[in-house]
């Protein structure tokens, strides 16, 4: 039940304005108050009279069981009974079908370099958008824009004609190739005519050549096989693996469509859509060597999906330094004359940083994320040594905890800003991090299983103490997170909401004992507060992408 909207109808059939109504600052002046200021002129009373009247006139219902004139407000109480009950029994499941795609776009790592950890953002904040927009509703069609295609290739193609060897190769394929990359940019600092080298090995790809062609399937094959690991490992699928090459047949006809609207100039000898009247630098379709670019391949994506999903919504979870480039495609499609580019949203995300600075595979400077994995997972299990030695399914419970840490620790930070990365912080049991929410799920768990023999019936009206309100308050608060972080594609803000929770139930357990309370009823009720603040921590995690151990 909807509690607002109850005293909404009251207002309603007196053709008073709803939307006046307000939380009052203090507990004593009801859980609503309509203030009658405003009607004072169509009255031609005081507001203090208005309140007396309508406080005749409206009648308390079995929910709403107080309704009291208190100067020029009308004050209106909740039955506790019957709102403590409907919080603690308040559904939490998917919303229905509301009939709208949105297309989402996100992981996108760049074939034959490792799944890095600055990819971990986009895949995580991706993963969590997914599930959100799907429970509130929405069919979420999970694209990974592999960034299968480029003139990496050509440098990859050259220096493994160079210097590599398959053997090799084949034993460790990412950190082999990612080698010979970083080898690549070295020797080619030296002697720049390998860039020139990678371009021409690139042009033959373009055109088909079938010894670059097969090169592209194995570098693409056997990264794509060492991606599936991390994704198996943290559980996310994908609907669609359309990356950059699956595009490569619609450029040409993307570009002529662009030449019909009239919008491509020559500067150089390349193709662009010039975009100075929007204050943006040009948009380059074709370079003067021929060859076709990210943006293109982007021009083409956005068609492709509004043919095929028809999406109300297209969204593109990636770095903020690509800001300007999703800009200029958003705009370019605009002038194209699509109507659905207005739909189209970058949903951009700062930088991870450790310790050791930006991470790039340029630089050499590579972390690989199941590195970054297995230490968080290691360092749990030493900290489950020491605190829980008994522990069943050690191994397990560290890796979901591990885990759970580096996913939290990331959403729990909003998207657009940077986030610095330091193992204390995000393994701390007692911080704001994954851990500190499992944690509090798990002592739920064990409070459920020590009041099993409880029978008595919950008494919800009894739930009056200050933590206990406190904690039924946030209960109420679940569903609304869960469509702000969806309005606002922010995963953040339910990460915020769970440890709001996490605080308030941490309270509530100090103070409010289930298991010595000798009031059985009282007893009773309590334990389906934790019964609900354990099914919303759960799921509130699971829409993270985060799992949530019984016991830890
Ligand atoms: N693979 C790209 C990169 O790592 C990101 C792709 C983002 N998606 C897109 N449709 N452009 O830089």
């Amino acid at each position: 039940m909807d509690f607002k909207a109850e005293i909404g109808k009251l207002l309603k059939k007196e053709h008073l304005p709803q939307e006046l109504l307000q939380a009052p600052p203090n507990p004593d002046m009801g859980d609503y108050a309509f203030p009658c200021f405003t009607l004072a002129k169509e009255y031609k009373k005081s507001p203090q009279e208005i309140a007396k009247d309508l406080e005749k006139k409206l009648k308390p219902t079995k929910s709403i069981e107080k309704i009291t004139a208190n100067g020029p407000y009308l004050n209106f109480f909740i039955n506790k009974t019957a709102y403590n009950k409907e919080i603690i029994q308040a559904k939490t499941a998917r919303k229905k079908r509301n009939g709208k795609v949105i297309t989402l776009d996100f992981s996108q790592p760049n074939i034959m370099k490792p799944f890095n950890i600055a990819h971990l953002r986009s895949t995580m904040i991706g993963n969590a958008i997914s599930q959100i927009l799907t429970y509130e509703g929405y069919k979420v069609i999970k694209i990974n824009h592999l960034g299968d295609w480029g003139t990496q290739f050509g440098k990859m193609m050259y220096a493994f004609e160079t210097w590599g060897e398959k053997t090799s190769l084949m034993k460790d394929p990412m950190h082999y190739m990612t080698d010979l990359y970083v080898r690549f940019h070295k020797e080619a600092e030296a002697d720049p005519s390998l860039e020139e080298r990678g371009r021409e090995w690139f042009a033959k790809l373009e055109q088909g050549d079938k010894k670059a062609r097969a090169y592209w399937q194995l570098f693409s094959k056997l990264s794509l096989q060492y991606y599936d690991k991390t994704y198996k490992r943290l559980h996310i699928s994908f609907d669609s693996w359309a990356g950059e090459a699956f595009y490569e047949p619609q450029l040409k006809p993307t570009i002529e469509l662009l030449e019909k609207k009239h919008l491509l100039e020559e500067s150089d000898g390349a193709l662009i859509v010039n975009l100075e009247k929007y204050n943006l630098t040009p948009c380059i379709v074709r370079k003067s060597d021929g060859s076709t670019i990210y943006a293109t391949r982007d021009l083409a994506a956005a068609i492709y999906r509004a043919k095929t999903y028809k999406f109300d919504k297209n969204l593109y979870v990636v770095d903020v330094r690509q800001s300007l480039h999703f800009q200029q495609v958003f705009k370019t499609l605009e002038l194209a004359g699509f109507p659905w580019a207005k739909d189209c949203i970058h949903l951009a995300f700062g930088t991870m940083r450790f310790e050791d600075g930006v991470m790039s595979t340029r630089k050499g400077i590579i972390i690989f994320l199941e590195d970054v994995l297995d230490k968080a997972v290691e360092s749990v299990e030493k900290i489950i040594e020491e605190k829980n030695p008994h522990l069943k399914d050690k191994k397990k419970v560290a890796e979901q905890v591990g885990l759970g840490a580096i996913i939290f620790w990331d959403l729990s930070h909003d998207r657009l800003r940077d986030i610095s990365f330091s193992w204390d912080k995000v393994i701390d049991f007692n911080g704001e991090t994954g851990p500190y929410v499992q944690y509090a799920h798990a002592r739920a768990a064990s409070i459920l299983r020590k009041t099993k023999a409880i029978k008595a019936k919950a008494a919800y009206e009894k739930l009056q103490a200050v933590q206990e309100k406190e904690l039924l308050k946030q209960l109420s608060l679940y569903q609304e997170a869960i469509a702000k972080a969806a309005e606002q594609y922010k995963p953040s803000i339910l990460a915020k909401y769970l440890i709001t929770l996490c605080q308030v139930f941490n309270d509530f357990y100090e103070h409010c004992p289930c298991v010595t309370e000798p009031d059985k009823a009282l007893a009773a009720a309590r334990v389906k507060a934790v019964e609900k603040t354990k099914v919303v921590l759960k799921e509130g995690l699971t829409l993270l992408g985060i799992e949530s151990p019984e016991e830890m």
